[in-house]
């Protein structure tokens, strides 16, 4: 636009003294029809530039807001809806079993604090999907459950992921349900 503003100046400055009315008619309709391209070019650009991220931000948005919507009764975890059916007694001795190399180092059967909480009554204070999904995904929950953050604080240790396979976590269930049924 400034480029059409300094012609006209520049072509007044040299040919102001013999201009006559019908050039001035034309420097004017030039600039006009030069101005009217311009702005029309540039409201195009405009419009263009913001479409594009019109479109994108709700789309970005509904994405950011399904991954981070949190089910603190759930947790997050490959476990969406169990039915765990009654106490298996194989599978919670094999539970025993794991709980003796992996976890009994930080955690008591009873309501004590070790290094971690007692297990003592967890299974009536958690829901099954809770638990399974916390000891096999430790870390995502640690960061957005309220109730480990609370933990967190009181332990000062973040539990460590144990990489337990799916049987492994239903036997490990299995052996705090029983525990809790003594
Ligand atoms: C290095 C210590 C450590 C080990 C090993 C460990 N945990 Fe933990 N656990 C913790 C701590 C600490 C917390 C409390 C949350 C936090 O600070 O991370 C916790 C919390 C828990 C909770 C939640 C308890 C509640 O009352 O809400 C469960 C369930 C659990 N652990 C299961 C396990 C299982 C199963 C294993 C073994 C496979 C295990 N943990 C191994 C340290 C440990």
């Amino acid at each position: 636009m400034t480029w059409v503003i300094y012609k006209i100046k520049y072509c007044i400055y040299f040919y102001g003294r013999n201009i006559n009315y019908s050039t001035m008619k034309k420097i004017f309709l030039l600039a006009v029809t030069a101005m009217l391209f311009a702005s029309c070019g540039g409201s195009d650009d405009t419009t263009q530039k913001e479409r594009i991220p019109a479109e994108g931000v709700p789309k970005a948005l509904t994405n950011e807001s399904g991954q981070n919507a949190y089910d603190p009764e759930k947790g997050e975890g490959r476990f969406q809806s169990v039915d765990v059916g009654p106490i298996n007694v194989a599978k919670a001795t094999m539970g025993k079993n794991i709980y003796e190399m992996k976890c009994q180092s930080c955690h008591k059967l009873t309501d004590e604090k070790l290094v971690g909480p007692g297990w003592k009554g967890v299974t009536n204070r958690q829901k099954a999907e809770w638990i399974l999904n916390f000891i096999t995904n430790p870390d995502a929950m640690l960061d957005k459950d309220p109730e480990l953050q609370a933990q967190l604080e009181a332990c000062l240790v973040r539990m460590p992921n144990q990489n337990l396979t799916d049987d492994n976590a239903y036997a490990l269930y299995d052996f705090m349900r029983q525990n809790d049924a003594k």
